[in-house]
């Protein structure tokens, strides 16, 4: 069971509750050993109250000297794609910045306790690159937690595994960037034609994501590229094939797609289903009133809110296709409103291998460990 940190929060969730109200909590617990009913209302009150004026999205990102969580050299598998200190960035400031909900707290991060509350469950992260960023991030912190605790990196098939062998706990990458199926057909008297179905879930695929006690998924960052950088050549729904077709738009009926796969699939109580709202990319700096034609290159400092350029469309359609979902779900990670002021977190010319993606990953340490913080968050709720 879990909760929706967008309209709920909890937080001040466990740690704070329970530090204000321990001598309460011990009192009335001694004394209501026979009243069980008054002592469950008078928590149930509480926690109610704290729920309709926290809102952990809402905030500013702050200055704070004790960041960051974890460094680069404490985290000796950081991708050289995100590794920006090693990669050679001068500046350090971007480091420093904490996410500050305007009326409570984010929990800290508890490496030690995921890892003993987790202990034989196995999380799985499904979805591009920026999903491999927070899964990196994600074992950074815990890591940094248990630095001592033997691990092992594998990598087969794509899917990369990490292994917490002391705790039992397995966490895995698997790059999946479109979610829907890919496959080879003939098509016009073409053979060997790779196909993008954008209605097509395999069996197979959901019985994998299934055989999981947590998974967080992620898409876009491949929908709008240009054609020769895709894995397809056509894309298809129904009976009909197309060679081009309006990028967000695909996108809307392919997470239709894994919406309907969901809803007949997911059990709450047996997994609990995140995905991570759409990473804004700081590729065009007239967006934030910075010069035409620069990118996020040379930026330092986060942008105070609200972002000048607006709420990104992609998000929008993401957030109407996944209301559909039924009984909660799927929690969504709501990072992007956030991580629109982080114009200063991309490695831009220090993500070692490309130019073209370098104002959408993030660097590590970064942005992705506060999306892990929510992540934390929404997985301790209650
Ligand atoms: C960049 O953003 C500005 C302001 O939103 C917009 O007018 C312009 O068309 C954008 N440029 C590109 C290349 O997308
Ligand atoms: C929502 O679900 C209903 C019932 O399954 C379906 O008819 C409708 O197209 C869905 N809408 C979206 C936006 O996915």
């Amino acid at each position: 069971m879990y909760i929706n940190i967008n309209s709920t929060d909890l937080f001040l969730g466990l740690a704070e509750v329970m530090s204000r109200f321990t001598l309460f909590l011990l009192i009335v617990f001694t004394v209501s050993l026979q009243l069980p009913s008054i002592f469950g209302a008078g928590i149930g009150n509480g926690v109610g109250s704290r729920k309709s004026t926290c809102n952990l999205y809402q905030g500013n990102w702050v200055y704070d000297a004790s960041y960051p969580l974890y460094n680069s050299g404490d985290c000796p598998f950081i991708d050289s794609l995100f590794d920006c200190q090693k990669n050679g960035r001068p500046d350090r400031n971007y480091l420093k910045y904490r996410w500050q909900p305007t009326n409570c707290n984010l929990p800290r991060f508890d490496g030690r306790n995921f890892l003993q509350k987790y202990s034989g469950k196995r999380i799985m992260f499904v979805g591009d690159s920026i999903l491999l960023n927070q899964w990196q991030s994600f074992l950074c912190m815990l890591h940094k937690a248990v630095p001592q605790s033997p691990y092992t990196l594998t990598q087969s098939g794509g899917i990369s595994t990490f292994f917490f062998k002391e705790y039992n706990v397995k966490i895995q990458y698997v790059q999946d960037p479109f979610l829907v199926d890919i496959k080879i057909q003939r098509v016009l008297g073409m053979d060997g034609q790779r196909v993008l179905k954008l209605d097509q879930l395999s069996n197979s695929k959901g019985q994998m994501w299934l055989q999981n006690d947590v998974l967080i998924f992620n898409s876009w960052e491949w929908w709008p590229r240009p054609k020769k950088y895709e894995p397809w050549d056509f894309v298809s729904y129904g009976t009909r094939f197309h060679a081009e077709i309006d990028r967000p738009t695909a996108f809307e009926r392919a997470m239709e797609t894994w919406a309907r796969w969901v809803n007949a699939n997911v059990d709450p109580n047996k997994v609990k289903v995140f995905f991570q709202d759409i990473s804004p990319a700081h590729t065009n700096a007239s967006e934030w009133g910075g010069r035409m034609g620069m990118d996020c290159k040379g930026q330092t400092n986060p942008l105070k809110p609200p972002y000048p350029g607006g709420q990104n469309p992609i998000e929008v359609i993401l957030k109407r296709v996944l209301a559909n979902i039924t009984d909660h779900k799927v929690n969504l990670l709501q990072i992007t409103s956030l991580s629109q002021l982080r114009v200063d977190g991309h490695p831009s010319i220090y993500g070692s291998r490309s130019g073209i993606i370098g104002c959408g990953h993030w660097c590590l340490p970064g942005v992705p460990d506060v999306w892990n913080q929510f992540l934390y968050a929404s997985l301790f709720a209650n």
